[in-house]
């Protein structure tokens, strides 16, 4: 059914008017523009669509635009702030997490739910949360050290 959704879309207030069926992915990258969010697999299987809703990494191709109604959405556009990138998106830099960079905004906000619930995850949680993130360049190893970095398990920046 064709309706008007409204949520908050990286700290500002969004609306839309859609079939309220249709995908928080198609949203974000065709009706608002929002291209950082990425369609991987379009079957909850990848991670490369993730984005935070209410503090949860949500995968955006399998959650229906109804579902996000007065939720708040963080997308990889809003997690700097001001300018300056965010810890993890920095760690990610340095620790050169990527190579085609397909996967990096949902691994990054994977990486930024898991550190809002556990501060100091250890590394076999950080493995384990991010184990449904798939990285089709093999660049695991470094995204574990980067996420490592970004809590401060390592010596650099804290989340
Ligand atoms: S595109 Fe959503 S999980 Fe793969
Ligand atoms: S950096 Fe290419 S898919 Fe992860």
């Amino acid at each position: 059914m064709r309706r008007t959704i409204s949520f908050t879309l990286n700290g500002k207030p969004a609306r839309v008017t859609v079939d309220d069926e249709r995908m928080l992915l198609w949203v974000l990258r065709s009706d608002l523009g929002l291209t950082g969010t990425k369609f991987g697999c379009g079957a909850a299987l990848c991670g490369a669509c993730t984005v935070i809703v209410d503090k949860q990494a949500v995968r955006s191709c399998s959650t229906p635009v109804k579902d996000i109604a007065g939720k708040q959405v963080l997308t990889i556009e809003g997690l700097s702030q001001e300018g300056r990138l965010h810890a993890i998106q920095e760690a990610f830099l340095k620790h050169h997490a990527f190579q085609c960079g397909y996967c990096t905004s949902g691994m990054i906000l994977s990486a930024y739910a898991l550190l809002l619930k556990t501060r100091r995850p250890t590394r076999d949680e950080i493995i384990r949360h991010m184990d449904d993130n798939l990285c089709r360049c093999g660049s695991h190893i470094r995204i574990v050290e980067a996420i490592q970095e970004a809590s401060g398990a390592r010596q650099g920046g804290a989340a």
